[in-house]
């Protein structure tokens, strides 16, 4: 499983990194989040899912 986040839609809500910590990154700078890495972690997943869930802009994609 991959994962990725759209900086166009991206808004800074931070749910993503509250619901995945380790996996999303939150800019210092505007807020917004990105991943270091887009191959998810088998132990991640259900946590990469409930932020993708979570996010009000349908910011992120699982693929
Ligand atoms: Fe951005 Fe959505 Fe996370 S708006 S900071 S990807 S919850």
């Amino acid at each position: 499983m991959k994962v990725r986040v759209d900086p166009e839609k991206c808004q800074g809500h931070t749910l993503c990194a509250m619901a995945a910590p380790d996996i999303f990154e939150l800019s210092e700078i505007d807020g917004h989040a990105s991943v270091a890495n887009e191959e998810v972690p088998a132990d991640q997943e259900a946590a990469v899912k409930e932020a993708a869930r979570s996010c009000p802009e349908q910011a992120i994609t699982i693929f």
